[in-house]
Protein backbone atom coordinates (compact mmCIF):
# COMPACT_ATOMS: atom_id res chain seq x y z
CA UNK A 1 0.00 0.00 0.00
CA UNK A 2 1.91 3.59 -1.03
CA UNK A 3 2.14 5.65 1.55
CA UNK A 4 2.27 9.64 1.21
CA UNK A 5 2.14 12.88 3.32
CA UNK A 6 -0.18 15.62 2.73
CA UNK A 7 0.92 19.22 4.41
CA UNK A 8 -2.17 21.37 4.90
CA UNK A 9 -4.67 18.55 4.37
CA UNK A 10 -7.15 20.11 6.66
CA UNK A 11 -7.46 22.97 4.50
CA UNK A 12 -9.57 23.82 0.83
CA UNK A 13 -6.88 22.10 -1.81
CA UNK A 14 -5.80 19.46 1.33
CA UNK A 15 -9.13 18.12 1.99
CA UNK A 16 -10.11 17.38 -1.10
CA UNK A 17 -6.87 15.62 -2.26
CA UNK A 18 -7.05 13.60 0.61
CA UNK A 19 -10.28 12.73 -0.57
CA UNK A 20 -9.62 11.16 -3.75
CA UNK A 21 -6.10 9.61 -2.58
CA UNK A 22 -8.47 7.54 -0.12
CA UNK A 23 -10.76 6.83 -2.76
CA UNK A 24 -7.59 5.24 -4.84
CA UNK A 25 -6.62 3.61 -1.36
CA UNK A 26 -3.81 5.73 -0.50
CA UNK A 27 -2.45 5.33 2.73
CA UNK A 28 -2.49 9.16 3.76
CA UNK A 29 -0.74 11.03 6.20
CA UNK A 30 -2.48 14.43 6.84
CA UNK A 31 0.18 17.21 8.83
CA UNK A 32 -1.28 20.29 9.34
CA UNK A 33 -0.90 22.95 12.31
CA UNK A 34 -5.26 23.30 12.33
CA UNK A 35 -4.24 27.44 11.28
CA UNK A 36 -7.44 29.61 11.24
CA UNK A 37 -8.71 28.28 7.89
CA UNK A 38 -8.21 24.49 8.88
CA UNK A 39 -11.44 22.88 9.02
CA UNK A 40 -12.08 20.20 11.03
CA UNK A 41 -15.24 19.75 9.21
CA UNK A 42 -13.25 19.07 6.12
CA UNK A 43 -11.65 15.95 7.33
CA UNK A 44 -14.21 14.52 9.79
CA UNK A 45 -15.13 11.81 7.17
CA UNK A 46 -11.86 10.32 7.04
CA UNK A 47 -11.55 9.52 10.07
CA UNK A 48 -12.99 6.29 10.42
CA UNK A 49 -10.58 5.43 7.71
CA UNK A 50 -8.05 3.47 8.56
CA UNK A 51 -5.93 4.10 5.97
CA UNK A 52 -5.96 7.66 7.43
CA UNK A 53 -3.41 9.93 10.07
CA UNK A 54 -3.95 13.05 10.90
CA UNK A 55 -0.62 15.00 13.12
CA UNK A 56 -1.45 18.38 14.37
CA UNK A 57 2.42 19.62 13.36
CA UNK A 58 3.76 23.07 12.18
CA UNK A 59 6.01 21.79 8.82
CA UNK A 60 8.19 23.76 10.60
CA UNK A 61 8.61 21.22 13.16
CA UNK A 62 11.55 19.59 11.54
CA UNK A 63 11.99 17.01 14.29
CA UNK A 64 8.80 15.71 15.07
CA UNK A 65 8.46 15.59 11.12
CA UNK A 66 11.65 13.46 10.59
CA UNK A 67 9.90 10.96 13.35
CA UNK A 68 6.65 10.55 11.41
CA UNK A 69 8.74 10.23 7.81
CA UNK A 70 10.93 7.49 9.76
CA UNK A 71 7.71 5.86 11.35
CA UNK A 72 5.88 5.34 7.79
CA UNK A 73 8.43 5.25 5.52
CA UNK A 74 5.92 7.01 2.52
CA UNK A 75 6.58 7.63 -1.00
CA UNK A 76 6.44 11.22 -0.97
CA UNK A 77 5.62 14.37 0.13
CA UNK A 78 2.38 16.71 -0.88
CA UNK A 79 3.39 20.12 0.11
CA UNK A 80 -0.03 22.67 0.18
CA UNK A 81 0.59 23.73 4.20
CA UNK A 82 0.67 27.67 3.58
CA UNK A 83 -0.56 30.78 4.37
CA UNK A 84 -2.97 31.58 1.17
CA UNK A 85 -4.86 35.01 2.05
CA UNK A 86 -3.58 38.07 -0.04
CA UNK A 87 -5.56 40.29 2.18
CA UNK A 88 -3.75 38.94 5.31
CA UNK A 89 -0.28 38.65 3.59
CA UNK A 90 -0.90 42.89 3.04
CA UNK A 91 -1.93 43.00 6.41
CA UNK A 92 0.62 40.85 8.33
CA UNK A 93 3.45 39.18 5.54
CA UNK A 94 5.71 37.54 8.84
CA UNK A 95 3.73 34.09 9.24
CA UNK A 96 3.68 34.15 5.04
CA UNK A 97 7.39 34.25 5.26
CA UNK A 98 7.38 31.99 8.09
CA UNK A 99 5.24 29.35 6.90
CA UNK A 100 5.25 29.31 2.71
CA UNK A 101 9.30 30.13 2.90
CA UNK A 102 10.81 28.56 5.86
CA UNK A 103 8.32 26.15 5.97
CA UNK A 104 9.44 24.74 2.35
CA UNK A 105 12.51 25.30 3.29
CA UNK A 106 12.19 23.14 6.15
CA UNK A 107 10.91 20.31 4.30
CA UNK A 108 13.91 20.53 1.87
CA UNK A 109 16.35 20.09 3.76
CA UNK A 110 14.18 17.23 5.39
CA UNK A 111 14.09 15.28 2.56
CA UNK A 112 17.89 16.19 1.91
CA UNK A 113 18.62 14.77 5.46
CA UNK A 114 16.79 11.16 4.52
CA UNK A 115 17.97 11.41 1.72
CA UNK A 116 21.87 11.17 2.69
CA UNK A 117 21.72 9.73 5.92
CA UNK A 118 18.53 7.51 5.59
CA UNK A 119 18.56 6.02 2.29
CA UNK A 120 15.09 7.63 1.48
CA UNK A 121 14.58 9.13 -1.45
CA UNK A 122 11.49 10.68 -0.75
CA UNK A 123 9.53 12.48 -4.29
CA UNK A 124 8.28 16.08 -3.15
CA UNK A 125 5.24 18.20 -4.79
CA UNK A 126 5.46 21.16 -4.15
CA UNK A 127 1.80 22.76 -4.66
CA UNK A 128 2.47 26.65 -5.90
CA UNK A 129 0.31 29.45 -7.64
CA UNK A 130 -0.29 31.01 -11.18
CA UNK A 131 -0.12 33.92 -8.76
CA UNK A 132 3.76 33.86 -8.95
CA UNK A 133 4.20 35.00 -12.69
CA UNK A 134 2.30 38.64 -11.70
CA UNK A 135 -0.63 40.47 -13.73
CA UNK A 136 -0.95 39.47 -17.31
CA UNK A 137 -1.31 41.36 -20.07
CA UNK A 138 -4.29 41.19 -22.32
CA UNK A 139 -4.02 38.02 -25.20
CA UNK A 140 -1.39 36.35 -23.14
CA UNK A 141 -1.12 33.94 -20.97
CA UNK A 142 1.96 32.72 -18.41
CA UNK A 143 3.46 29.02 -19.58
CA UNK A 144 6.15 27.46 -17.27
CA UNK A 145 8.90 29.29 -19.10
CA UNK A 146 7.44 32.77 -17.78
CA UNK A 147 9.48 35.05 -15.19
CA UNK A 148 8.64 35.30 -12.42
CA UNK A 149 6.85 38.97 -11.25
CA UNK A 150 4.54 38.47 -8.05
CA UNK A 151 2.56 41.53 -6.88
CA UNK A 152 1.67 40.82 -3.38
CA UNK A 153 3.61 39.27 -0.31
CA UNK A 154 1.39 36.33 -0.46
CA UNK A 155 2.62 35.44 -4.15
CA UNK A 156 6.54 36.88 -3.41
CA UNK A 157 6.18 34.23 -0.44
CA UNK A 158 5.41 31.54 -2.96
CA UNK A 159 7.53 32.76 -5.67
CA UNK A 160 10.72 32.34 -3.03
CA UNK A 161 9.73 29.14 -2.33
CA UNK A 162 9.66 27.88 -5.56
CA UNK A 163 12.84 28.87 -6.43
CA UNK A 164 14.16 27.33 -2.88
CA UNK A 165 12.70 23.85 -4.86
CA UNK A 166 14.38 24.29 -8.05
CA UNK A 167 17.66 25.20 -6.22
CA UNK A 168 17.36 22.35 -3.99
CA UNK A 169 16.30 19.78 -7.17
CA UNK A 170 19.42 20.72 -8.93
CA UNK A 171 22.08 21.06 -5.67
CA UNK A 172 20.96 17.86 -4.15
CA UNK A 173 19.30 15.90 -6.74
CA UNK A 174 16.03 15.89 -4.72
CA UNK A 175 12.70 14.82 -6.82
CA UNK A 176 11.04 17.69 -7.16
CA UNK A 177 7.82 18.67 -8.89
CA UNK A 178 6.33 22.35 -8.87
CA UNK A 179 2.41 22.46 -9.30
CA UNK A 180 1.03 26.06 -10.19
CA UNK A 181 -3.08 25.66 -9.87
CA UNK A 182 -5.13 28.85 -11.01
CA UNK A 183 -8.00 30.21 -8.93
CA UNK A 184 -9.48 27.08 -7.17
CA UNK A 185 -13.19 27.44 -6.09
CA UNK A 186 -15.10 24.10 -4.27
CA UNK A 187 -16.48 22.73 -1.33
CA UNK A 188 -14.65 22.66 1.93
CA UNK A 189 -13.25 26.15 1.17
CA UNK A 190 -13.08 28.92 3.88
CA UNK A 191 -15.50 31.71 3.20
CA UNK A 192 -13.00 34.45 3.55
CA UNK A 193 -12.20 33.80 -0.55
CA UNK A 194 -14.17 35.14 -3.13
CA UNK A 195 -16.68 32.37 -4.39
CA UNK A 196 -17.78 30.79 -0.59
CA UNK A 197 -17.54 34.27 0.63
CA UNK A 198 -20.11 35.65 -1.44
CA UNK A 199 -22.59 32.42 -0.92
CA UNK A 200 -22.27 32.94 2.71
CA UNK A 201 -23.65 36.48 2.26
CA UNK A 202 -26.28 35.81 -0.61
CA UNK A 203 -27.47 32.93 2.09
CA UNK A 204 -26.88 35.62 4.54
CA UNK A 205 -28.63 38.50 3.59
CA UNK A 206 -25.43 40.68 3.52
CA UNK A 207 -23.64 42.84 1.10
CA UNK A 208 -21.19 41.22 -1.39
CA UNK A 209 -17.91 43.54 -1.29
CA UNK A 210 -16.39 43.58 -4.73
CA UNK A 211 -12.52 45.63 -4.58
CA UNK A 212 -12.32 48.28 -6.98
CA UNK A 213 -14.69 47.99 -10.47
CA UNK A 214 -15.00 44.57 -9.78
CA UNK A 215 -13.46 43.80 -13.56
CA UNK A 216 -10.30 41.83 -11.96
CA UNK A 217 -10.13 38.52 -14.12
CA UNK A 218 -8.96 35.45 -12.82
CA UNK A 219 -8.68 31.93 -14.41
CA UNK A 220 -11.48 29.62 -12.43
CA UNK A 221 -11.06 25.85 -12.13
CA UNK A 222 -13.22 23.08 -9.73
CA UNK A 223 -11.14 22.03 -7.12
CA UNK A 224 -11.40 18.05 -7.99
CA UNK A 225 -10.20 18.39 -11.30
CA UNK A 226 -7.10 20.69 -9.78
CA UNK A 227 -6.77 17.34 -6.83
CA UNK A 228 -6.80 14.79 -9.97
CA UNK A 229 -4.06 16.88 -11.69
CA UNK A 230 -1.57 17.36 -8.53
CA UNK A 231 -2.07 13.49 -8.69
CA UNK A 232 -0.95 12.77 -12.24
CA UNK A 233 1.75 15.56 -11.60
CA UNK A 234 3.11 13.63 -8.67
CA UNK A 235 2.87 9.97 -10.58
CA UNK A 236 3.49 11.02 -14.12
CA UNK A 237 5.81 14.20 -13.88
CA UNK A 238 9.07 14.72 -15.02
CA UNK A 239 11.63 15.61 -11.98
CA UNK A 240 12.79 19.04 -11.76
CA UNK A 241 9.82 20.40 -14.01
CA UNK A 242 6.46 22.83 -13.15
CA UNK A 243 3.31 22.39 -14.55
CA UNK A 244 0.66 24.88 -14.67
CA UNK A 245 -3.24 23.34 -13.90
CA UNK A 246 -5.36 26.07 -15.33
CA UNK A 247 -9.01 25.69 -17.00
CA UNK A 248 -9.02 28.39 -19.75
CA UNK A 249 -12.31 29.36 -17.94
CA UNK A 250 -11.68 33.21 -17.46
CA UNK A 251 -14.07 35.69 -15.80
CA UNK A 252 -13.76 38.43 -13.64
CA UNK A 253 -15.43 39.20 -10.23
CA UNK A 254 -18.82 40.67 -11.30
CA UNK A 255 -19.56 37.75 -13.55
CA UNK A 256 -18.71 35.03 -11.34
CA UNK A 257 -21.46 37.09 -8.92
CA UNK A 258 -23.65 36.86 -11.86
CA UNK A 259 -23.61 33.37 -12.14
CA UNK A 260 -23.90 32.77 -8.25
CA UNK A 261 -27.04 35.35 -7.96
CA UNK A 262 -28.53 32.80 -10.46
CA UNK A 263 -27.58 29.55 -9.00
CA UNK A 264 -29.56 31.34 -5.99
CA UNK A 265 -32.57 31.79 -8.01
CA UNK A 266 -32.45 28.78 -9.20
CA UNK A 267 -32.14 26.94 -5.70
CA UNK A 268 -35.65 29.14 -4.87
CA UNK A 269 -33.30 31.47 -2.43
CA UNK A 270 -35.48 34.73 -1.63
CA UNK A 271 -32.60 37.38 -1.85
CA UNK A 272 -32.81 39.72 0.82
CA UNK A 273 -32.63 43.67 0.26
CA UNK A 274 -29.08 43.72 1.65
CA UNK A 275 -27.42 41.46 -1.06
CA UNK A 276 -26.13 43.65 -3.73
CA UNK A 277 -22.78 44.36 -4.99
CA UNK A 278 -21.01 46.91 -2.71
CA UNK A 279 -17.78 48.27 -4.53
CA UNK A 280 -14.45 48.61 -1.78
CA UNK A 281 -11.21 50.63 -1.86
CA UNK A 282 -8.97 48.25 -3.91
CA UNK A 283 -6.44 45.92 -2.90
CA UNK A 284 -2.80 47.66 -3.13
CA UNK A 285 -0.92 46.03 -5.87
CA UNK A 286 -4.32 44.16 -7.35
CA UNK A 287 -3.02 42.52 -10.22
CA UNK A 288 -5.75 43.02 -13.12
CA UNK A 289 -5.42 39.61 -14.92
CA UNK A 290 -4.35 36.00 -14.54
CA UNK A 291 -4.63 33.89 -16.80
CA UNK A 292 -2.13 30.25 -17.85
CA UNK A 293 -1.26 28.28 -20.81
CA UNK A 294 -1.73 24.94 -19.59
CA UNK A 295 -0.62 23.43 -23.14
CA UNK A 296 2.24 21.35 -21.01
CA UNK A 297 0.09 19.32 -18.75
CA UNK A 298 -2.22 18.39 -21.28
CA UNK A 299 0.30 17.42 -24.01
CA UNK A 300 2.74 15.71 -22.09
CA UNK A 301 0.44 14.20 -18.61
CA UNK A 302 -2.79 13.84 -21.29
CA UNK A 303 -4.56 15.93 -18.25
CA UNK A 304 -7.34 18.37 -19.18
CA UNK A 305 -10.15 19.88 -16.66
CA UNK A 306 -13.42 18.28 -16.64
CA UNK A 307 -15.96 20.61 -15.20
CA UNK A 308 -17.34 23.48 -16.57
CA UNK A 309 -18.12 26.86 -14.74
CA UNK A 310 -21.94 26.11 -14.70
CA UNK A 311 -21.74 22.88 -13.36
CA UNK A 312 -18.70 23.46 -10.56
CA UNK A 313 -20.65 26.73 -9.29
CA UNK A 314 -23.56 24.44 -8.85
CA UNK A 315 -21.72 21.49 -6.75
CA UNK A 316 -20.17 24.34 -4.77
CA UNK A 317 -23.50 26.24 -4.10
CA UNK A 318 -25.37 22.95 -3.43
CA UNK A 319 -22.44 22.12 -0.74
CA UNK A 320 -22.70 25.48 1.47
CA UNK A 321 -26.57 25.14 0.97
CA UNK A 322 -26.59 21.05 2.62
CA UNK A 323 -23.75 22.39 5.36
CA UNK A 324 -25.19 26.17 6.44
CA UNK A 325 -26.07 24.33 9.62
CA UNK A 326 -22.78 24.04 10.54
CA UNK A 327 -22.12 27.76 9.63
CA UNK A 328 -25.61 28.80 11.22
CA UNK A 329 -24.40 27.10 14.87
CA UNK A 330 -21.41 28.64 14.91
CA UNK A 331 -21.63 32.10 16.85
CA UNK A 332 -20.85 35.47 15.16
CA UNK A 333 -18.11 35.67 17.22
CA UNK A 334 -16.94 32.91 16.28
CA UNK A 335 -17.66 33.59 12.52
CA UNK A 336 -15.84 36.91 12.59
CA UNK A 337 -12.72 35.23 14.28
CA UNK A 338 -12.66 31.89 12.43
CA UNK A 339 -13.68 33.39 8.86
CA UNK A 340 -12.44 36.45 8.84
CA UNK A 341 -15.01 38.60 8.34
CA UNK A 342 -15.38 41.95 8.56
CA UNK A 343 -18.26 43.50 11.46
N1 LIG B 1 -7.14 28.00 -3.26
C1 LIG B 1 -6.62 28.40 -4.40
O1 LIG B 1 -7.33 28.99 -5.23
C2 LIG B 1 -5.18 28.14 -4.73
C3 LIG B 1 -4.73 28.42 -6.02
C4 LIG B 1 -3.40 28.17 -6.34
C5 LIG B 1 -2.54 27.62 -5.38
N2 LIG B 1 -3.00 27.37 -4.12
C6 LIG B 1 -2.05 26.77 -3.16
O2 LIG B 1 -2.58 25.53 -2.77
C7 LIG B 1 -2.22 25.24 -1.40
C8 LIG B 1 -3.47 24.94 -0.61
O3 LIG B 1 -4.33 26.10 -0.66
P1 LIG B 1 -5.76 26.09 0.04
O4 LIG B 1 -6.61 27.02 -0.74
O5 LIG B 1 -6.21 24.71 0.30
O6 LIG B 1 -5.39 26.80 1.42
P2 LIG B 1 -6.10 26.75 2.85
O7 LIG B 1 -5.77 28.03 3.50
O8 LIG B 1 -7.52 26.34 2.73
O9 LIG B 1 -5.33 25.55 3.58
C9 LIG B 1 -4.01 25.67 4.02
C10 LIG B 1 -3.78 24.63 5.11
O10 LIG B 1 -2.41 24.70 5.50
C11 LIG B 1 -2.34 24.59 6.92
N3 LIG B 1 -1.12 25.28 7.38
C12 LIG B 1 -0.84 26.61 7.29
N4 LIG B 1 0.38 26.85 7.81
C13 LIG B 1 0.87 25.65 8.23
C14 LIG B 1 2.08 25.26 8.85
N5 LIG B 1 3.05 26.14 9.15
N6 LIG B 1 2.26 23.95 9.16
C15 LIG B 1 1.28 23.04 8.87
N7 LIG B 1 0.12 23.36 8.30
C16 LIG B 1 -0.09 24.64 7.96
C17 LIG B 1 -3.61 25.31 7.41
O11 LIG B 1 -3.93 24.89 8.73
C18 LIG B 1 -4.62 24.86 6.36
O12 LIG B 1 -5.26 23.66 6.74
C19 LIG B 1 -1.45 26.45 -0.94
O13 LIG B 1 -0.07 26.17 -1.06
C20 LIG B 1 -1.85 27.57 -1.89
O14 LIG B 1 -0.82 28.53 -2.01
C21 LIG B 1 -4.30 27.61 -3.78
Amino acid sequence: MKKIVVTGGSGFIGSNLINLLLKKKYFVINIDKSGYSANPYNVKSFKKNKRYRFFKLNINNKSKFLKIILKYKPVGILNLAAETHVDRSIDSSKIFISTNIFGTYNILELIRVLKRNYKLNLKLLHVSTDEVYGDIDKNLSASEKFNYNPSSPYSASKAAADQIVKAYAKTYGLKTLIANPCNNYGPNQFPEKFIPKMIFNIINNKNLPVYGKGKNVREWIFVNDTCEALLKIFLKGKIGESYNIGSGIKFNNLSIIKKLLLEAKKNKIKLGKNVKVKFVHDRPGHDVRYSLNSSKISKKLNWKHKTSISNGIKQTFDWYLKNINYFKKISRKDIIKRFGLKK
